[in-house]
């Protein structure tokens, strides 16, 4: 296994996942780990990220130098290599000029890293590469033993090798796709250099996770919310086939939900898969603690508060549990690691169900803790799950109840629902449910005028929304073609009384947010 040195980079995930798609596990510490956990880890290389900072600056992070004593093989990427350079007695330098984006960098010399590997050859039939970089400072020397396998006319020594240890430092991004050979050059690195196994697949992380979840619960019993969502499906799935019957499962339906969906999930789980669930069906308790509500933070809260609630009731009449499951995936665990040293730039509070009834005293049981939403995925399609449930767009926790403005009433939660059947039936129809991250329908409570047949209309409005996202920090509105929405308006207004406009959100995050509450 691989292990990845964060240096902050906003990229250090991106490495990690690279990695483990080349078929080998990989995992991310802080940089200033210790000599201890590094030996525990046992790593059979260490790539060393890209970070914010400036090596030339006195206080900048440095990698531990017992890593230069073991014989592990090394990879810096950007900041990875200037420190690898200034830690081993080579130069780094700060430049007036920062390189930012695409560049061409022609290797040289033999090096087992890049040997090989290329897009272009130049007419002397030297190796040209399409690289993505994003530095300002640059190895001006190099350190004793090393030599310059590559270079830009900007960046001399874009990277380097050593010349008897399995030691390498690229100034380019090989993690991002810009870099079109990337991949290979991490598998050149993690395969052949590091003589890693490409045992990482998903019937492997199934058979793995499931021997794990055996021997962490052994015969006890486990409780898990099951939301529909991806996360908390698949590892309802994979429980079920680890520890059978000693699974239950609470549904709680709070009447936010979409069209059909508290059913679907009952009869893929309870009826199909024959795992145990409790369904808890109160949405009136939901409608009645949100009546008279109409700001969006105190919505949220109630419809949290009233989950945890209806949670712990329902959990606390199942017998002789000891494990509570949760979904929470390696993001959030990098995420909440990052927030206690400090160390990642983006942080956020994961959410998962909280405030158990005390008498429960709980252990938790995480069986997606190591892995990205893209290995979820793929291990949910091992277990059987549908291709439309594993690849479904996220749906937020409270629901319609943040996708219905202002007060939440039943009537307009039935409109809703409906819309956003229509919207997302015609968008699958079309093959741009695929293209987009996340698409929904918005009900806004004001009336507006229209005109059907010869009868005026004097009925509700809904919104459709579609955005194109990678991580859901900043979003592009989507440019759905004006034939689906003319499709999708038209069925909308003939099908719903109710529902007299529709209107398509071109509002980009930022400024404006995904979800319009
Ligand atoms: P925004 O609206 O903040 O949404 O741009 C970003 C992503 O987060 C989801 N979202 C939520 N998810 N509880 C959740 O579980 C919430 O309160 C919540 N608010 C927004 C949103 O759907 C989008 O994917």
């Amino acid at each position: 296994r691989i292990l990845i040195l964060d240096f902050g980079s906003q990229y250090t995930q991106l490495i990690a996942r690279r990695v483990r798609e080349v078929g080998v596990y990989s995992e991310i510490r802080a940089w200033d780990i210790s000599e201890e956990e590094l030996r525990e880890f046992a790593p059979s290389g260490v790539i060393l990220s890209g970070g914010p900072e400036s090596v030339t600056e006195e206080g900048s992070p440095r990698a531990p130098a017992c890593l230069f004593e073991g014989n592990w093989p090394l990879l810096g990427i950007c900041y990875g290599m200037q420190t690898m350079a200034a830690q081993l007695g080579g130069e780094v330098q700060g430049s007036d000029t920062s390189e930012f984006g695409y560049a061409q960098i022609r290797t040289a010399g033999e090096t087992a890293l890049l040997h090989d590997i290329r897009d272009h050859m130049t007419d002397h039939g030297d190796g040209l590469l399409d690289v993505w970089m994003s530095h300002g400072d640059k190895v001006t020397a190099l350190p004793k033993d090393f030599s310059c396998v590559a270079s830009t006319d900007s960046c001399p020594i874009a990277a380097m090798a050593h010349g008897s240890q399995p030691w390498f430092g690229i100034q380019f991004h090989p993690e991002v796709t810009h870099t079109l050979q990337g991949t290979r050059i991490l598998e050149r690195f993690v395969i052949e250099i590091c003589g890693c196994e490409a045992l990482w697949t998903p019937a492997r992380i199934v058979e793995d996770a499931i021997a794990r979840v055996r021997e962490t619960v052994g015969g006890d019993h486990v409780l898990l919310g099951l939301s529909g969502g991806v996360d908390s499906s698949v590892v309802a799935a994979l429980l079920h086939k680890a520890i059978g019957d000693q699974l239950t499962c609470v549904f709680v339906d709070n009447g936010l939900l979409r069209l059909h969906e508290g059913d679907q999930v009952m009869e893929m789980f309870a009826r199909n898969m024959g795992v145990k669930v409790i369904r808890s069906d109160s949405e009136a308790l939901f409608l009645d603690r949100l009546a008279g509500v109409s700001d969006p933070e105190e919505k949220r809260k109630i419809i949290g508060n009233t989950f945890i609630e209806v949670f712990d009731e329902e959990a606390a009449k199942i017998e002789g549990v000891r494990w509570l499951a949760q979904g929470t995936i390696y993001p959030d665990v990098i995420e909440s690691a990052g927030a206690k040293t400090g160390k990642a730039h983006v942080i956020k509070s994961h959410h998962n169900v909280g405030g158990l009834p005390e008498d429960m005293a709980l252990e938790l049981v995480e069986p997606l803790r190591e892995l990205f939403k893209d290995e979820v995925r793929k291990i949910g399609l091992e277990l059987g799950l549908p291709h439309d449930m594993v690849f479904r767009h996220p749906f937020p926790g409270p629901g319609l109840g943040v996708r219905i403005l202002g007060e939440v009433k039943h009537a307009y939660a039935e409109i809703l629902r409906r819309a956003d059947a229509i919207y997302i039936e015609e968008l699958r129809a079309a093959g741009w449910y695929e293209k987009t991250s996340q698409a929904f329908a918005v009900f806004l409570p004001v009336k507006s005028v229209g005109v059907v047949g010869d009868a005026r209309r004097y009925e509700y409005v809904i919104a459709l929304r579609a955005v194109e996202t990678v991580d859901f920090m900043t979003a592009r509105w989507a440019h759905l073609p004006y034939e689906l929405l003319e499709k999708v308006s038209n069925r909308i207004i003939n099908e719903i009384t109710g529902v007299s406009r529709v209107t398509y959100d071109v509002s980009s995050k930022p400024p404006a947010t995904i979800e319009w509450e």
